[in-house]
């Protein structure tokens, strides 16, 4: 019998791990069906739209830069995509609309706010960086009560952009991160500095408050330069392996209606598959 196919696009590519996690759950669970990677080109959307809809593959994931580009392609967005405005899971429905859901928020919230001490709802936090993910990230917060979010970016102006949908974001100048950081109790690092293991954060991070947690989105590496130093300071911190489990097991979870264990196994797997 012919397997049900899933994808992942994006461009560049070749880093996910989405097919390996996936194609490892099929097996588990014994469903005919393959995941791979898709990397394409802007013009090759609608084509892989016409697939989705003639029924030739079942369900995509979306990374960069495409969360946001695709939302015009599709019949609607909900819950989370329709509030984040980034898609990272499409789907059919009954009716053959083309629905785009968002799982990153549900990802950020499994994966580390209950490993986070007690009274997180107290916590001061900063993000670093405005791009694809940090809006998923201040939802996945405000959902979990925190509230007292701020979020600093090297280009100002997308910080601004960010603070017009989430109003009581409180946006900090770049060169203002160096000074300030003593004041938070969670950084997120939710740029893409650190996807190259040489890359390093020009500001000067040293000013940190003793009992900071660190959460990094990046997984492939597993410690960017900023987990190392943090770690080596007695940080507790984290790094973006568990966000994509978690985000994946959702969409998997909506596209076969099973919800996917984690189990040592696929740690390992994935571990075993890091830089
Ligand atoms: P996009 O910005 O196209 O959505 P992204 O990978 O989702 O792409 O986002 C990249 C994020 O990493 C941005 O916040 C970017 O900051 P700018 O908006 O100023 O470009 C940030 N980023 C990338 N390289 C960086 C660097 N060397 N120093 C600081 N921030 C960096």
């Amino acid at each position: 019998m012919k397997k049900t196919k899933f994808a992942i696009i994006g461009n560049p590519i070749s880093h996910s791990l989405s097919p390996i996690m996936h194609n490892y759950w099929f097996k588990k669970y014994k469903i005919n069906a393959e995941y791979e990677l898709l990397e394409i080109d802007k013009s090759e959307i609608q084509n892989v739209i016409n697939k989705i809809k003639n029924k030739e593959i079942k369900g995509i994931n979306v990374t960069l830069p495409y969360k946001n580009f695709i939302i015009p392609f599709l019949t609607k967005t909900i819950n989370d995509a329709n509030e984040t405005h980034s898609v990272n899971t499409v789907m059919l429905d009954d009716n053959n609309n083309l629905i785009g859901e968002n799982t990153d928020v549900f990802g950020f919230q499994a994966a580390y706010l209950k490993s986070i001490p007690n009274q997180a709802n107290k916590k001061k936090v900063l993000i670093l960086g405005a791009g694809g993910v940090a809006p998923s990230i201040i939802l996945a917060l405000l959902k979990s009560n925190i509230s007292d979010i701020s979020l600093s970016n090297r280009t100002f102006e997308k910080s601004l952009f960010l603070k017009k949908k989430f109003k009581n974001l409180n946006v900090v100048k770049w060169n203002d991160c160096s000074k300030d950081i003593n004041k938070f109790d969670i950084v997120i690092n939710a740029t893409s500095l650190g996807l190259n293991s040489n890359d390093k954060f020009t500001n000067d991070f040293s000013n940190f408050k003793k009992t900071l947690v660190y959460i990094d989105t990046i997984y492939n590496p597993a410690e960017t330069k900023m987990i190392k130093y943090f770690k080596s300071n007695k940080i507790k911190t984290f790094n973006g392996l568990n966000m994509f489990i978690y985000q994946g097991q959702k969409a998997f979870y909506l596209w076969n209606k099973i919800n996917p264990e984690v189990d040592d196994e696929l740690l390992e797997l994935l571990e075993s598959k890091l830089n």
